[in-house]
């Protein structure tokens, strides 16, 4: 299996285009000591030919065109991009759905609620009928989005998109609007998590096991974002776990036979971003990658 990190920041990407904190400072001063990121999304492919884009982002354009693999290579129109699976509706992950317009066939793979949320915003309509398909996929069932390629959904707790908060909003909750995705070929493994708020007894028993686990790095502490000065909100009140601290990932995943352990959509405000952090040291240390754009997996 054939795996690239095409963006490996969360929302906003660094350098986010309106902030100075340190880090995306450093990101454009000193590149460095901190590699600028674009927005959080992965391509995999079964055989290196045909690929499965996983998330959508906002720097699609960008990505696609940095990345050799995924350009046109027959005819006057092509994509080795053959479907595209979304792991939740947030900004960062459907946004780039409206670059990938222009009357190319592929098929759009999304949980109900995902879909639905799609399906109720007209200009997602630029995906022509007859042209996209979209297809709802059932939670816990595996599905071939492409021949060689299986993927299996699961819900991990989680919220509604930002853009979809009501009074109602309930957060940790495990319903089909986050979900992680268990890609498998050649009998090689590997768990997708961008977005994750809590790590559970059932989350571990499934990911145990895996050849890669690329998992949610959004903050390093529950309280970056506070710590940063740059807003008020928690990992916990943005659907993220923090990577240290009570319930952290970087505990969480401990102990289990995990080939490699990377994390991904991490915010612009997560200090293992700085290359010589002792931050990113100890998180190295622990058995954890921190990603980059571009990262390649062969599993
Ligand atoms: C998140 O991961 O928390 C979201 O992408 C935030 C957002 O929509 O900006
Ligand atoms: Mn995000
Ligand atoms: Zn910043």
């Amino acid at each position: 299996m054939h795996v690239v990190i095409l963006g490996s920041a969360a929302g906003g990407g660094l350098p986010q285009w309106n902030c100075r904190c340190p880090i995306c400072a450093l990101a454009r001063a000193e590149p460095a000591r901190v590699r600028p990121r674009t927005q959080s999304s992965i391509a995999v492919s079964p055989d290196g030919t045909d690929w499965l884009l996983v998330n959508a982002s906002p720097d699609i354009r960008q990505q696609l065109s940095e990345t050799p693999a995924l350009h046109p290579r027959a005819g006057l129109r092509h994509s080795p991009i053959r479907a595209v699976l979304l792991t939740n509706g947030d900004v960062d992950h459907v946004a780039g759905l409206l670059t990938l317009r222009e009357s190319q066939p592929y098929a759009l793979h999304a949980t109900r609620g995902i879909l639905d949320s799609i399906n109720a915003n007209r200009v997602f309509d630029v995906m022509a009928e007859g042209v996209v398909t979209r297809e709802a996929v059932t939670l816990a069932a595996p599905f071939e989005p492409l021949p060689g390629l299986s993927v299996t959904l699961f819900p991990v707790p989680g919220k509604v998109p930002l853009w979809l908060e009501d009074a109602q909003l309930e957060i940790g909750a495990e319903t089909d609007s986050t979900v992680g995705a268990m890609i498998e070929a050649g009998g090689r493994r590997l768990a997708y998590i961008p977005g994750c708020a809590r790590v559970t007894d059932a989350l571990r028993a499934r990911i145990a096991g895996v050849d890669a686990l690329l998992f949610d790095g959004t903050v390093l502490y529950d309280d970056d974002m506070i710590r940063a000065g740059v807003g008020t909100k928690t990992g916990w009140r943005m659907g993220h776990v923090p990577m240290r601290g009570e319930g952290g990932s970087v505990a969480g995943f401990q102990n289990l036979a995990i080939g490699r352990k990377i994390f991904v959509h991490i915010n612009n405000t997560n200090p293992v971003l700085i290359e010589d952090s002792p931050e990113r040291g100890r998180i190295e240390a622990d058995g954890w990658s921190v990603a980059h754009d571009g990262l390649a997996l062969s599993l």
